[in-house]
Formats: structure tokens, C-alpha cells, sequence
């Protein structure tokens, strides 16, 4: 544990929260003015820790930003979290995807996203679970072990720690999103949220729906969904793809280079990943061809028994974020503690997420939340390898739901988009040329979706020519 232990006290500012509580009703103590080498913006940002176990001394830390609207306070509040298990929201999700600033080239700065999510939506990226970016715990025993269970009930505790900061915004409408593994994190939030909801007598949270990108959700249908993937988007040989159909597990084997019970399976997955499609990036299967030395091959999986942690970074595109976050200057400016060294994913979470959850199916409780009366969307870019569209349209069929507007292109500036089918109660829709990371490959079209998302509008249709 010797690495993760932490030795020096928190910039921390108890008094003056308190203190200016009282004037301006809001937690302004982590009030961010402005990240070193920041264009200037009009929106406000605050960044900090939000205690999620007061016994194990635990935080989750967070990057809020206020909409960059001028009437931030009456607009949406929306949640992001990155998957893995184990990478950042603020690092991966804020700064490679939807949030209002990107590195520079070199790291020393930032420069404005002109496709920001918080155009739309006060935005709160968050590093969860504990050992994530920022994110930690004082007690070392909790880096033993990780959980969807955990996870989904640190996620409670820090929304509602979130809540006691900036109390303005519990009136808002509150959306949960999130990509990749966050399939997990996401809807397991929206059951804690509507079980309080449920007990808590005083103060009930505005939850109005959620939307998951690329997101990993039943072992099965997803497995099944990248094999056939592969297959028939010519990544692998017809050889290849019976081998893995023959020998592979789904519910258990991932044919990405792991399989937990059958050595051809392990075998046959490690060939067609890690010779087959080595060089490619498969997390946007037709984006450009890149092998720099250092980089070969899949730098930034972090393997697990030769599992592959569902990272969400780009292998081809440098890495200025992880520079940027670990600026001395840059933790000051966001309170998050100066002995933490910043990564895009956790290793901790990556080597000691509990097994089981992996594979969980998270359909249960799908068939559970599409009768709470929440907006429910899947979106899912059409070139990712990771979690392909394949296996979320194997999985949706499974949910059998009535469909009310049948699969149609969508139309976003005269191209089409995508493709959306409307379920009762889901919304799923495509978009065309997107990588695992959406915002990141398509940022226009994710935008688009976002926008009509929160308003609860179908996607445009594509008027075919006469
Ligand atoms: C952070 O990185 C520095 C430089 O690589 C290293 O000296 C230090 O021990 C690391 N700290 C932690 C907490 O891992
Ligand atoms: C964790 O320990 C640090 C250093 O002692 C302390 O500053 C911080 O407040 C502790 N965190 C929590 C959540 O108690
Ligand atoms: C980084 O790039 C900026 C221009 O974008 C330049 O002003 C600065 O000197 C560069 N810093 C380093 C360390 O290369
Ligand atoms: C995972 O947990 C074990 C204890 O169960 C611990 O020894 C190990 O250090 C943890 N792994 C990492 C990478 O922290
Ligand atoms: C999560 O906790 C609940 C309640 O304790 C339990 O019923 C459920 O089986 C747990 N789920 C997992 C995946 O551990
Ligand atoms: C893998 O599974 C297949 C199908 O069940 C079986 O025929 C084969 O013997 C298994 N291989 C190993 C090495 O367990
Ligand atoms: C698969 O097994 C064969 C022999 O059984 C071995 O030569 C080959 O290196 C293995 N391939 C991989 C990718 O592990
Ligand atoms: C859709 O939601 C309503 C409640 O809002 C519920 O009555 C209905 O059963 C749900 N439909 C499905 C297919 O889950
Ligand atoms: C697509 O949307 C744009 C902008 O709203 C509109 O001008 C255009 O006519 C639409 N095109 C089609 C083919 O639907």
C-alpha cells in the first residue's frame, strides 16, 4: 500500500467555509477562479473533496462547472462519470471528451471546447470510486477491495454531500451520465437515488433520468455483441471467429484478451487482439492508423489477468492531461491534494474490482428502473470495438420493450447522425463514426444527443430526398 499512503495534510479551509456560507449561501471554499493557462470563461467553476465515509475518512473528488449560460442557475444539473473500473471523469471525461477545456498540445495550459456539454447543463465530473484521479481513502483496507455495491453507495453519499455544499441546486433537474463502464455506475446510482427518494421524508432528489454511452451492461450480450463485431466488420477470420464461438463463454469470457474458464478461449482473444488488431485502435476501429514505438500495441489498457480495463483514452492521441493535472500549480488551483499523483486510471481499482462485477448483468435492474418513470437513454458509437454497438442491441432485444418509433436516421447538420429506435420508456440511438468515447470522436452529434436528451425530444429525423 506504500504507494497509496498519504502523508500530508489536505489544503483544507474548514473556517472560511464556514464563514462564507453564511454570506452567500453556497459552499464557495472551493470556488476554482481559474486554471493556470485558462482562457477566460464567464461561467463559475469549483473543484474539491466531498467526504463519502466519515469513519473510513474517504473522499471522492469533483470538478464542478456552472453552465456557461446566462441563466446557469435555472438550467439542468447533470452528473459524468468514466468507467474502467478505475478512470477519471475530471481527466478523461472533462478534459479528453465534454468538458469546457482541453489541454493544450503540451500540456502547460488549457484551450476551449467549443462542443461543451456545459453549454447545456451545470456539469459535476467525478472521480469515483476511491483511488480514482484525486480520489482517496485514509483508510488503506479500502483499496482491497471494490464493488459495484461500494461504488453505488459512495456515489449515494457523495450526491447528497454534494447537495449539502451547493444546496441552490436541489431544486434543479438532476441527470446522470457516463460512459463504458459507468453502464455499471450509472443506473446502480439511479436506484440509490430513488431508494432514498423512497425513505427519506425531507428533501427528495430531482432526479429526472439518465443516458449511457457505450455502456457495459450485460457480459453475455456485449461479449457475444464484439465477437460478432469483429467478425463482421472484417477484424477477424472466419477461423478465428468460430474458435471463439466455440470455446468462449460469454457471460464469463471477454473475447477482449481474458477468459476466466477455457484456455482456447484465452488463447484464441489474446490472438485476435493482441496480434490481429494490434494495430488498431479499438476504440474507434476505422480512426487512423498509429504505432509510435513506445506506444505499441494497447499502452493504455490496463490488464488484469489480461483483462482490459474499458479505459476511454485514446492510444494514438498524446497524453496532456496527466502532465497538466500533476502541475503543482493546477492542484492548488483545484484543492485536490498536492500528494497524489494524478493518473487516468486507477491501477488499485483496475487490480482489486471485485470479479463478479465485471460480468454482473445489469438487465435486472434495467427491467427494475424503465417502470420508475425516468427518461431512459443508450447511445452508442458505431465504431467502437470495446462495448460495440452489436452486443447494446443484443442486450435492448433481450429487454423486449415495445418500440414506438421504429429505427430512423437521424439528421444533425444535414448528415446523417446516426440511428435511433424509441422504446417505451428508452430511447436508443446510434452515432455514425463515433469511437468508445463519443464527445471525443463526435462532438457535434454528442452534443445534439445531450441537447435532446435533456429536453426529452426524439432525435430529429432525416427527411429522405424525394
Ligand atoms: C509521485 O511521483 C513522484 C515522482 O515520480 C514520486 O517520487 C512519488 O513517490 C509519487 N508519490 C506517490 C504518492 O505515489
Ligand atoms: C485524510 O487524511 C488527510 C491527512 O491526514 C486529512 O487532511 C484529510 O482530511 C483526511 N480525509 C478525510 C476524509 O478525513
Ligand atoms: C507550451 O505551448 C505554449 C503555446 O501553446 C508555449 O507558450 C509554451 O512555451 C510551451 N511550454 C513548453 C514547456 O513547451
Ligand atoms: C489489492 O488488494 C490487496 C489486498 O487484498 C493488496 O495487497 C494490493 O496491494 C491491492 N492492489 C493494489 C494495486 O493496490
Ligand atoms: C448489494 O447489496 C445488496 C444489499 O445488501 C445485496 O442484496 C446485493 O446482493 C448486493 N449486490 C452485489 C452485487 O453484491
Ligand atoms: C473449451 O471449451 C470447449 C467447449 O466447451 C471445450 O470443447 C474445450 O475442451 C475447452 N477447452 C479447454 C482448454 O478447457
Ligand atoms: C496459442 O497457443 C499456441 C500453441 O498452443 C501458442 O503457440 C500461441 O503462442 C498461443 N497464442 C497466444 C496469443 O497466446
Ligand atoms: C413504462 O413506465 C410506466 C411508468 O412510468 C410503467 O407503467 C410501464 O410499465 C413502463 N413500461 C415498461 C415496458 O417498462
Ligand atoms: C437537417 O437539419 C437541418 C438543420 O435543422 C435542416 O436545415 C435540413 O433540412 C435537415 N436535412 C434533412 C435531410 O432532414
Amino acid at each position: 500500500m506504500n504507494s497509496y499512503q498519504f502523508f500530508f495534510p489536505l489544503i483544507c479551509c474548514f473556517m472560511a467555509s464556514t464563514y462564507l456560507k453564511g454570506i452567500q449561501g453556497a459552499d464557495v471554499s472551493n470556488r476554482v477562479e481559474s486554471l493556470p493557462g485558462q482562457p477566460p470563461v464567464k461561467f463559475k467553476q469549483y473543484a474539491g473533496y466531498i467526504t463519502v465515509s466519515e469513519s473510513h475518512k474517504r473522499a471522492f473528488f469533483y470538478w464542478f462547472v456552472e453552465a456557461d449560460h446566462e441563466k446557469a442557475a435555472s438550467q439542468p444539473l447533470a452528473f459524468w462519470f468514466n468507467g474502467g473500473p478505475g478512470c477519471s471523469s475530471v481527466g478523461v471525461g472533462a478534459l479528453e471528451e465534454l468538458g469546457p477545456f482541453f489541454p493544450n498540445y503540451n500540456g502547460t495550459g488549457l484551450v476551449r471546447n467549443k462542443h461543451s456539454w456545459n453549454k447545456l447543463a451545470n456539469m459535476v465530473f467525478i472521480e469515483s470510486p476511491a483511488s480514482v484521479g484525486y480520489s482517496y481513502s485514509n483508510t488503506s483496507s479500502d483499496y482491497s477491495y471494490f464493488s459495484d455495491n461500494l461504488t453505488a453507495q459512495d456515489n449515494l453519499a457523495f450526491t447528497l454531500g454534494w447537495y449539502d455544499k451547493f444546496p441552490e441546486y436541489k431544486k434543479n433537474e438532476l441527470y446522470l451520465t457516463g460512459e463504458s463502464f459507468a453502464g455499471h455506475y450509472v443506473p446502480e446510482l439511479a436506484q440509490q437515488i430513488l431508494n432514498y427518494n423512497e425513505k427519506s421524508t425531507g428533501f427528495k432528489i430531482n432526479l429526472k433520468g439518465f443516458a449511457v454511452g457505450n455502456p457495459a451492461t450485460d457480459a453475455y450480450s456485449d461479449n457475444l455483441g464484439a465477437t460478432d463485431f469483429y467478425h463482421s466488420h472484417n477484424l477477424i477470420s472466419d477461423e478465428t471467429y468460430h474458435k471463439l464461438k466455440e470455446n468462449c463463454d460469454f457471460a464469463f469470457d471477454l473475447p477482449v484478451d481474458y477468459s476466466l474458464h477455457n484456455a482456447t478461449c484465452l488463447n484464441t482473444s489474446s490472438y485476435a487482439l493482441d496480434v490481429v488488431m494490434r494495430e488498431i485502435n479499438i476504440y474507434n476501429i476505422y480512426g487512423p492508423h498509429c504505432n509510435p514505438p513506445a506506444k505499441s500495441g494497447r499502452p493504455q489498457f490496463v490488464k488484469r489477468m489480461g483483462m482490459v480495463q474499458l479505459a476511454g483514452v485514446n492510444p494514438c492521441a498524446p497524453d496532456n492531461v496527466t502532465p497538466y493535472l500533476n502541475l503543482p500549480e493546477v492542484k492548488v488551483a483545484l484543492h485536490a491534494r498536492d500528494d497524489i499523483n494524478w493518473t487516468q486510471c486507477s491501477r488499485v481499482v483496475g487490480a482489486n474490482y471485485t470479479i463478479p462485477d465485471y460480468t454482473r448483468s445489469i438487465l435486472p435492474l434495467y427491467r427494475e428502473l424503465l417502470t420508475k418513470g425516468i427518461r431512459i437513454w443508450v447511445y452508442s458509437g458505431d465504431t467502437d470495438g470495446v462495448v460495440p454497438t452489436t452486443g447494446t442491441r443484443y442486450w435492448l432485444k433481450k429487454l423486449n420493450l415495445p418500440v414506438q418509433t421504429a429505427w430512423y436516421p437521424w439528421n444533425y447538420s444535414s448528415q446523417v447522425g446516426g440511428w435511433s429506435q424509441i422504446y417505451e420508456n428508452l430511447t436508443f440511438a446510434t452515432v455514425r463514426e463515433a469511437g468508445h468515447e463519443v464527445p471525443t470522436y463526435q462532438p457535434g452529434r454528442a452534443l445534439k444527443l445531450f441537447k435532446c436528451f435533456l429536453k426529452g425530444q426524439s432525435l430529429p429525423k432525416f427527411n429522405y430526398r424525394k
